[in-house]
């Protein structure tokens, strides 16, 4: 056997016992390294006679090239016997449960907004939005709030300019006004959002959440407007009476005005809504003015209907025992984690709306 064929049989049973790159190096380095089998064989050239030269020179070439292209072979293998590796070692399982403690949670006031317009979304209403910061002619003079009128005073507002021409909303009533000069009759829509009013103890935060309700049509009724609240507080509460009374009230762009009051009780220390001889007073409504109509260019002679406006916060604390309004604020996360809801159990009216 000749020298080179030689080499080749050893590169053939070293090659064969290579698994993995670094294997693969110290093989590269023993035959073409510095004092390496092919390298070796090159230095030797130099020792031999002209006509030998040229024959040693192209085997040695030929052999060269044939290891070098096993060498990039084995190479590419190794490589891809990684990547399977891989793969078969960090294959996700999908069935594994999620690790809760990684869980965000719903804040109980984004749940109830969203049980609300479940609710009002199976009779018809849409749910309409607007801006926080509101021009003073939306908050108060489309509503037929004129400019001495005390509304503006009792409402506590937080103005943004001296001459109080954009302030903070005092309540959602402005988007019923943005609802209205933007579109045509009919309007039915609820308007969840924040407001503000100077104002501050366990009961009333400056910041707060109302929700907003429009009916405007043909032939809209305070019985309407009765039917409606009377299936939203038990859709709500989830009870199936729910003791309702109306109180004559007072507000500048419904007439005639009502506060709602329901029935409660206290019963082993917890609050029961819909019985009991006590009352609590959940929103304010009533038919809307027909001045706030004919500010928008709605004929007050062929349309009309009602209007509400709930607290949210209040009902959020009433449906889920909480009892100081301030928490709902805080961003405490221990007391979301109590407080807050599963992000996967969204409330709907046939699945239940609370665990
Ligand atoms: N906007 C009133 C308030 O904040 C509530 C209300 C809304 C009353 C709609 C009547 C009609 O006190």
């Amino acid at each position: 056997m000749s020298e080179l064929e030689k080499i080749n049989s050893i590169f053939n049973t070293k090659i064969e016992a290579v698994k993995s790159k670094e294997d693969l190096q110290i093989l590269k380095s023993e035959f073409f390294g510095k004092n390496g089998e092919i390298t070796k064989q090159f230095k030797t050239l130099g020792t031999l006679e002209a006509e030998k030269k040229k024959e040693f020179a192209s085997k040695l070439n030929k052999i060269k090239n044939d290891l070098t292209v096993q060498i990039e072979q084995k190479g590419f293998e190794i490589a891809n016997q990684e990547i399977n590796e891989k793969l078969k070692n960090e294959k996700i399982d999908v069935t594994l449960p999620i690790r809760p403690y990684h869980r965000g949670k719903i804040h109980p006031v984004s749940q109830v907004i969203d049980e609300i317009s479940s609710i009002f979304s199976e009779i018809g209403f849409s749910v309409a939005e607007g801006p926080d910061v509101e021009s003073e002619h939306n908050n108060f003079t489309a509503l037929n709030t004129p400019e001495d009128h005390p509304a503006r005073d009792m409402h506590d507002t937080f103005y943004l300019e001296k001459n109080k021409k954009i302030l903070l909303r005092t309540h959602t009533s402005p988007v019923q006004i943005r609802t209205m000069a933007n579109g045509k009759p009919p309007f039915k829509i609820i308007v969840p959002g924040r407001t503000y009013r100077c104002d501050s103890d366990q009961t009333h935060a400056p910041m707060f959440h109302q929700l907003e309700g429009l009916n405007i049509g043909k032939n809209i009724t305070m019985g309407h407007l009765k039917g409606c609240l009377d299936y939203f507080i038990k859709e709500f509460f989830e009870v199936k009476n729910i003791k309702m009374r109306f109180r004559p009230s007072h507000f500048p762009f419904t007439e005639p005005s009502a506060e709602v009051d329901i029935g409660y009780k206290i019963e082993n220390g917890k609050i029961v809504i819909g019985e009991g001889d006590k009352w609590l007073e959940i929103l304010g409504c009533g038919m809307v003015h027909p001045n706030v109509l004919k500010n928008v260019k709605i004929d007050p002679n062929s349309y009309q209907g009602y209007a509400f406006g709930i607290g949210i916060d209040r009902l959020a604390m009433l449906k889920y025992g909480i009892n100081d309004l301030r928490a709902f604020f805080e961003t405490d996360y221990r007391w979301l984690s109590h407080f807050g809801f599963d992000p996967l159990d969204v409330p709907t009216n046939y699945r239940g709306l609370s665990k």
